[in-house]
């Protein structure tokens, strides 16, 4: 059992915080004139409505998301890419020069990113030689400081699920935030930690736009979790983080799903061709790694000169040899069909 207190992990000056608030939210009638944002009411170009500010709570989003995935609106915050949300949740609990976060590398960077900026130590314990959890060295590293801890899941960069059991471990011993990273589950073959939100209060489950969904441009990222973790991520976001035009485009792909459904479809087809054609290129791939995401992490002989061979072909990857367990690995996401094929006699062409 833990001893989770929302109260006690939220930074003082944040509990006081008096968020910033405009007159229309204040407001609860149908305003018909609107004279108090100092918007542009005498210019407007076409019917948009993108003279005015957009809705700081994205209510109709969250109404479609909420249906969608099966929770309540107040358990949904919306970020400027789940980027965002990494960066308020750190700011929220952390106390910079004071507290630490833990981290699982080889992991997403930018967790280590965001607490550097806000001056907040990181702890790192590797992920095993497996690509899984060390629950004993995460529980050593824990200390009083210790606010909240990173796992991604599927991993960037190993593209595989970390283990349940492990992840409620954390889950049900930890006093601070677990931040499950899902950025990548709808391309895996297992259930979201969303469904669960219920049961663990210091669960907090990040979902994006930029990679299933194919809003990359848009800038939008999704934080479930209790509706009290929920109201202090709202009170502390930007008032105005998420365009007008980006609500519209996503409300409207929200009531059609069959899109997502193709395009996870397709990515899957390709992912197993590239997986089993790299498979075959054993003169310069030494192992393909098990992908539950939408790239695929790859051993070559000599990662540096081969991913410079791929830019003298115009072709951009992720050389991540310099991350614990990845020597001389690529990581490739997966593209459509010409571009994998394009890619694939780029290598067989490496001598
Ligand atoms: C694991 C992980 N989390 C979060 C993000 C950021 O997503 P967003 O575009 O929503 O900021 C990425 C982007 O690559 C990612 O790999």
């Amino acid at each position: 059992m833990n001893n989770f207190s929302l109260e006690k992990l939220i930074r003082k000056n944040i509990q006081q915080l008096i968020p910033y608030s405009s007159a229309r939210s204040e407001y609860s009638g149908q305003a018909t004139i609107l004279l108090d944002a100092n918007e542009n009411s005498i210019s407007v170009p076409d019917g948009s409505n993108n003279n005015r500010y957009p809705d700081p709570l994205q209510k109709e989003v969250k109404k479609r998301m909420g249906e969608l995935k099966n929770v309540q609106p107040k358990d949904i915050f919306l970020g400027n890419g789940s980027d965002e949300a990494i960066d308020l949740l750190i700011r929220m609990c952390c106390t910079p020069g004071k507290d630490n976060i833990i981290i699982c590398p080889p992991t997403y960077g930018m967790y280590e990113v965001a607490a550097q900026i806000n001056d907040i130590s990181i702890q790192k314990v590797l992920l095993k030689e497996n690509f899984q959890l060390d629950i004993p060295a995460i529980f050593k590293q824990i200390n009083k400081q210790t606010k909240l801890i990173f796992i991604c899941s599927p991993n960037n960069p190993t593209g595989n699920l970390l283990s349940n059991p492990d992840i409620e471990t954390l889950l049900n011993n930890f006093d601070g935030l677990i931040v499950i990273d899902e950025a990548y589950i709808d391309f895996a073959q297992a259930d979201s930690w969303v469904s669960r939100l219920k049961e663990f209060p210091n669960m907090v489950v990040l979902q994006t736009f930029s990679k299933a969904w194919g809003l990359a441009a848009l800038r939008i990222g999704v934080a479930y979790a209790s509706q009290e973790i929920i109201a202090v991520l709202n009170k502390i976001k930007p008032p105005y983080n998420i365009s007008n035009s980006t609500q519209q485009i996503v409300s409207q792909k929200l009531s059609n799903t069959q899109d997502l459904k193709n395009s996870i479809h397709t990515l899957k087809q390709q992912r197993q061709y590239l997986q089993a054609a790299l498979r075959n290129l054993s003169s310069v791939i030494e192992n393909v790694y098990p992908s539950d995401a939408n790239f695929l992490l790859v051993r070559v002989k000599n990662a540096n000169d081969i991913y410079n061979h791929l830019l003298q072909h115009k072709i951009v990857v992720r050389n991540r040899s310099n991350q614990p367990h990845c020597d001389n690995c690529l990581r490739i996401t997966i593209g459509n069909f010409a571009e994998n094929e394009f890619l694939l006699n780029v290598l067989k062409e490496y001598k």
